[in-house]
């Protein structure tokens, strides 16, 4: 990243980004986007699964449902936990984003250009409050403001529901070490030719955008007293490590079957220590 960007360079940067690359459909009918996302059948099950512990944790119900960083609320997944609600209110930095939305939800949407680090909502408004893969996207000193802004327009009695991803620490950076060396010696004994294989096609290198990460321990020090937070999992093994050890004739269903019964088992280690946490804020009838 360009040493001596401002917070507003980094936010044009990132919506650049997503008007011009991460949501323009590609010639195989997905969002370029999308392909960070490991798409192959053997993997669905478990992510489909994963997708489904955000909708544990919202309000079933409610008038407005807040989708902070919606992007075009890309999977079938993202459309269950509208069920209940009235209005699903997709806030994004990218007009792209929310044309592609529209495009999807139409009357049961509304739709904001905004920055999820200062919602221009009311506080105490939304039943239900979701942002996935978004504040990763902002500068180092707005994480905790976003978080704070999430939780100030949310309802009294009510859920949000995080997700983003860590650093590499813990199992994390463990786990991607040995998928690193892995990759390495795959590629040294292939004779160090050709492109890296990746789920269907073969994928040459992806551009990016702006991304900002942490551990646990750096977030609940800096919400400490400010927004309280529980964190679960969302899901633990990172896109890499899926596309590398996961194979349909390796028994890869299987074992992400008991990955996902091991992650229900021990949510908050996997929470902590996975790729992906899923980090709850209730906010509750008396104000803290
Ligand atoms: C990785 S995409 C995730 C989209 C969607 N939540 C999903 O899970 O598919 C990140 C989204 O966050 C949006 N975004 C990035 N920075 C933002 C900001 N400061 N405020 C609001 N949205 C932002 C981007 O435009 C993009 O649509």
């Amino acid at each position: 990243m360009v040493k001596n960007m401002t917070d507003q360079d980094v936010k044009q940067q990132v919506r650049r980004f997503y008007d011009q690359v991460g949501w323009q459909l590609e010639a195989d009918g997905l969002y370029q986007n999308a392909h960070y996302e490991d798409l192959r059948p053997v993997s669905a099950e478990y992510i489909h699964r994963c997708h489904g512990r955000v909708g544990r944790h919202l309000k079933a119900s409610g008038k407005y449902l807040l989708d902070a960083g919606s992007g075009p609320v890309q999977y079938e997944e993202y459309m269950e936990y509208l069920r209940g609600y009235q209005f699903r209110v997709c806030a994004d930095i990218s007009i792209v984003a929310l044309q592609e939305a529209r495009k999807k939800l139409g009357d049961q949407g509304l739709y904001v250009v905004s920055d999820v680090a200062n919602l221009p909502f009311k506080s105490d408004v939304f039943e239900g409050v979701m942002s996935m893969h978004t504040i990763h996207h902002l500068p180092w000193d707005d994480h905790k403001q976003a978080y704070q802004e999430l939780y100030r327009v949310l309802a009294l009695d009510s859920t949000a529901v995080v997700v983003n991803g860590w650093s590499d620490s813990g199992l994390v950076g463990a786990i991607d070490h040995l998928v690193k060396r892995f990759n390495r010696t795959r590629r040294w004994l292939a004779g160090g030719k050709g492109l890296k294989k990746v789920g269907k096609g073969t994928q040459a290198k992806e551009k990016g955008t702006y991304v900002q990460k942490y551990n646990a321990a750096w977030l609940k020090k800096e919400l400490e007293g400010v927004v309280p937070i529980h964190i679960l999992v969302w899901r633990s093994a990172s896109v890499r490590s899926l596309r590398t050890f996961i194979h349909e004739k390796l028994g890869g269903m299987q074992l992400l079957h008991w990955l996902y019964l091991l992650e229900e088992k021990y949510p908050r280690f996997f929470g902590e220590n996975g790729q992906y946490p899923l980090i709850v804020i209730n906010k509750c009838k008396e104000k803290e």
